[in-house]
């Protein structure tokens, strides 16, 4: 027997029609595992770009793209192609057929992954939405976060064809920055709706200063979260982490020489390479300090309860490991795979932000 509880969707308004718990039980299984095919996505997106593989497949095809060459000619075409591009002279020249084929399998696979994440949204989608499992306000935000999944294929397309201009060899950082940033807010978007369709009804929790400071504070650290990506989308997109390799000095000094080089002075923020590099430390140190209080004051303040409490000691370790890969990449000078796990735990840590804050959802809601 299933017991029908209202689901309140996370915006917060009330849906006439109840789900049944049963459903709610699948429906956020399966949002989860969409949620866990995004860090995937996220990951591959960051091997794909660290092995400068993201140029090699040059044109979009969003259906029949997913057909690899399947013959030696098709596979000739597709090189000749690549070598016209600056990249493969400055990179990659000379890597014969053999390593085409190896950064090409890297685009391919963030491709395929992408294709599968947009199939494994819809198919069940269809299903549960057939068989009266879903609330209508459910199926309208999820028919959005398809589109949305579309709209970010589109966008990674618009990144990779500003890579392929006859004066560079890499993508635009703004580019860059801007599919990322579009990644992570669908994720967040999925993540939060998952976890509201398994637990519709937050505990309430009284409003008391503690309370509300550890909230506040919580806030104030995704936020900061959310800006340290983008600062490091931009030392990833300017290459700023191949030079100043040592940590906590850049060049001897706190703060590099030549920080301000650039006018007017915000462009130093996004192009001047030991600005991006300082910046995205400075904001990382601001990240972890803050959720550091937010750990000293979550822990004496039980009235969050004991879920919120878990969740902020688990911030606090995710954020001492992101912070711990962020200046192992710098020091190797970013290898692949430490590039690769620093940008996906990013991810990770975002995850157990969005999860602190939904656990404190219920804060002066009776
Ligand atoms: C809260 C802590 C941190 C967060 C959330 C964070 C997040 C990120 C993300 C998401 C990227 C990749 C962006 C992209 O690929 O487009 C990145 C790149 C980078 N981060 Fe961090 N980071 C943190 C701390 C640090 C620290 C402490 C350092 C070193 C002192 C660091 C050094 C780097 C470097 C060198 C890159 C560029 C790697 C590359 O070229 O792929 N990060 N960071």
């Amino acid at each position: 027997m299933s017991t029908s509880i209202p689901f309140r969707p996370a915006g917060g308004r009330d849906d006439a029609t109840p789900m049944a718990l049963r459903n709610r039980r699948r429906v956020s299984a399966w949002l989860f595992a969409v949620c866990f095919m995004l860090i995937g996505m996220i990951a591959l997106g960051g091997y794909t770009r660290l092995t400068g593989s993201g140029l090699s497949i040059m044109d979009w095809r969003p259906v029949t793209g997913i057909v690899p060459p399947l013959t030696h000619a098709e596979w000739e075409r597709q090189f000749a192609l690549y070598q016209t591009i600056p990249q493969y002279k400055i990179l990659h020249d000379g890597f014969g057929l053999s390593g085409f084929q190896k950064i090409f399998w890297a685009e391919w696979t963030h491709r395929f992954w992408g294709r599968m994440i947009g199939l494994v949204l819809l198919v069940p989608l269809v299903w549960f939405a057939a068989t009266g499992a879903l609330t209508r306000g459910l199926i309208a935000r999820l028919v959005l976060f398809f589109v949305l999944g579309g709209l970010q294929g589109a966008i990674g397309w618009f990144m990779v064809a500003s890579g392929f201009n006859p004066d560079s060899t890499a993508v635009a950082p703004v580019r860059l920055v801007l599919h990322l940033c579009c990644a992570f807010a669908l994720y967040i978007a999925i993540l939060w709706t998952a976890l509201s369709v398994r637990t519709p009804t937050a505990p309430f929790i009284p409003a008391t200063p503690p309370v509300v400071r550890t909230r506040r504070l919580v806030w104030t650290a995704t936020v900061l979260i959310g800006i340290t990506i983008i600062a490091g989308g931009f030392t990833a997109g300017t290459h700023a982490g191949f030079t100043y390799n040592t940590f906590p000095l850049m060049d001897g000094r706190l703060v590099p020489a030549g920080y301000a080089r650039l006018t007017p002075f915000w462009l130093n923020w996004f192009q001047n390479i030991p600005a991006v590099q300082f910046d995205h430390r400075l904001l990382a140190t601001a990240t972890a300090l803050t959720i550091g209080a937010c750990v000293f004051t979550g822990l004496r303040t039980p009235q969050i309860g004991k879920p919120a409490q878990d969740a902020l000691m688990l911030l606090g370790w995710a954020v001492l490991i992101q912070y711990a890969l962020g200046v192992t990449t710098l020091l190797l000078v970013v290898p692949a795979w430490a590039g690769t796990v620093h940008q996906t735990w990013a991810a990770v840590l975002l995850t157990v932000a969005i999860v602190t804050l939904h656990r404190l959802r219920g804060v002066g809601r009776p």
